[in-house]
């Protein structure tokens, strides 16, 4: 019988936890809306005690976001278990996650605790998250390094505990998929309350190796049934499983896993573009699934034949993942009504506020382009949208540059009302913008990363510029889009210096510890 595998995303915790790719409560409770419209099973919107900021954005999303579970992470110590559900217990379905390690590295280094001790906490704090919170998933961290035989005796008692889901990492991502396919058959045959209780197995596989997908295939063959997972594969160091890839091998190979999941898999390219935007963590063009070059024939001999039938060369279909053809839908004639149900029907539910912002700059962009694209549409969106409050906003920008001039930029800014001006000189003029608005602003963050993509083919496509800061440790990211690069470049850095400013803000109200 064809199986359901639960999708627990946790892009919002595990996600997250990757350098430079912090989020502000705002824009997880966007993703989390994002999540619910995919019809993840289960949303992991955070570690609820690592920072204020963390506990704020999961109660947030637990009070508003319909549909999926929530969950929040908790080491397994009271506070943590206390504070998590203080965070989740407001949705219909809430989850605590507690975890504690089992492998022999962390136990001795990490938590200088003997297996027993391990095996002692892990029960009493299982018991303890069941005395709040009618579901209780818990993790033996590192189970991939673990001794098997403790392993099983571990699950077997945090089941008797009271946990309903038992998740094994493969923390490192040491594993190979015959390993911990192997791992997974092991466990459930040698843990008869798995069955006896209906215990569902889940794993969650980092990618340090490149194997967490194919770690967590392996783990459903052998008869996992929830697989933790994020949108772009994101996650500490090389990352978790992909949520895309795992969802469009079971549905692109249902002849081979006889299995299925409840996403709603035309959602996938818009989350993966709200997370990408979002977390400054760009897409490599070559990604698996959610890729520029994805459903990309260059070759002639590809062209030809997907020309004649697509099956040729291509196993899935770009609207599987709801990626249309990017049509020319709009042009300055276009009014706020016509552009609001474009929105609805490329699924943003914009308000009243928001929708003005985007209309401003859609007639911009139309003033300059003619033609708008459901691809610049999305990118006003993400630009005029999802932002921050904005302490400065550019004005203008105007440069001189060539190949006998020094590079010379004249910014002007408003700030508080105020229009203020600098000018600037640099290496580049990108570097002479970045001056100006550096002593404009008196932030002095240094950039980590730039890069530039034309958003749809042509010479007058809006080019979108990401950058990365970075102060005192911390990374912000942001995006500026427009027809004059200069001008996006521009964009992008005050963007990126307003989130700097914003969670300084935000941190002196005590809602931002973690960024
Ligand atoms: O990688 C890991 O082991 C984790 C656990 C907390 C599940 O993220
Ligand atoms: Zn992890």
């Amino acid at each position: 019988m064809t199986r359901t595998i639960k999708i627990f995303d946790t892009t919002l915790r595990d996600g997250e936890q990757c350098p430079g790719a912090s989020l502000n409560p705002e824009e997880k409770l966007e993703i989390a809306r994002q999540l619910a419209k995919l019809n993840v099973d289960v949303i992991e919107a955070g570690f609820a005690i690592a920072s204020q900021g963390d506990f704020n954005a999961i109660k947030a999303i637990a009070q508003t976001v319909k549909g999926p579970q929530i969950c929040s992470l908790a080491r397994a110590k009271k506070e943590d278990i206390e504070r998590a559900w203080e965070a989740v217990k407001y949705c219909e379905r809430p989850r605590i996650h507690t975890f504690i390690a089992t492998s022999p590295i962390h136990m001795e280094k990490k938590l200088r605790m003997t297996p027993e001790q391990v095996l002692k906490q892990a029960v009493e704090m299982v018991k303890y998250a069941r005395s709040l919170c009618p579901d209780v998933e818990f993790s033996p961290e590192d189970a991939g390094r673990s001794d098997p035989e403790f392993l099983y005796k571990v699950v077997g008692a945090v089941i008797d505990a009271g946990a309903q889901t038992v998740n094994i990492p493969d923390t490192v991502g040491y594993t190979s998929p015959w390993e911990f396919g192997q791992l997974i058959e092991n466990i459930i045959k040698n843990v008869p309350q798995i069955k006896k209780n209906s215990t569902v197995i889940s794993v969650h596989v980092h990618n340090d190796l490149g194997l967490a997908v194919a770690n967590s295939l392996a783990a459903i063959k052998a008869g996992a049934d929830q697989i933790e997972c994020t949108i772009n594969g994101i996650g500490e160091r090389a990352g978790n499983a992909s949520l895309e890839e795992v969802v469009m091998n079971l549905k692109t190979r249902k002849d081979f896993f006889d299995c299925e999941t409840r996403i709603n898999t035309k959602e996938i390219y818009k989350t993966s573009r709200l997370v990408s935007n979002l977390t400054g963590m760009m897409v490599q063009p070559n990604k698996a699934v959610v890729g520029a070059n994805a459903f990309a024939h260059e070759a002639g001999i590809h062209q030809h034949g997907v020309l004649r039938a697509r099956e040729t060369y291509e196993i899935m279909h770009p609207n599987d993942i709801g990626l249309t053809e990017s049509k020319i839908v709009m042009g300055k004639h276009s009014g706020r009504h016509a552009l609001q149900k474009k929105f609805k029907d490329m699924g943003y539910d914009l308000d009243k506020d928001a929708l003005e912002k985007a209309y401003q700059r859609f007639l911009e962009v139309a003033d300059k382009k003619k033609e708008v694209s459901e691809r610049d549409l999305e990118i006003i969106v993400a630009e005029e949208v999802y932002v921050v409050p904005e302490e400065y906003c550019v004005e203008k920008i105007a440069i001189k540059s060539g190949t006998h001039d020094r590079p010379t930029a004249k910014v002007q800014l408003s700030h508080k009302g105020k229009k203020i001006k600098a000018v600037a000189t640099g290496a580049g003029p990108v570097d002479a913008v970045y001056k100006a608005i550096a002593e404009l602003t008196k932030v002095k963050a240094s950039l980590v990363d730039y890069s530039i993509q034309a958003i749809t083919g042509g010479t007058d496509a809006l080019g979108e510029v990401t950058v990365r800061i970075k102060d005192k440790d911390k990374i912000y990211v942001g995006h500026g889009a427009d027809t004059d690069i200069l001008v996006a470049s521009g964009k992008a850095y005050l963007a990126a210096i307003n989130r700097l400013i914003y969670a300084g803000i935000e941190r002196s109200r005590g809602t931002t510890a973690r960024q």
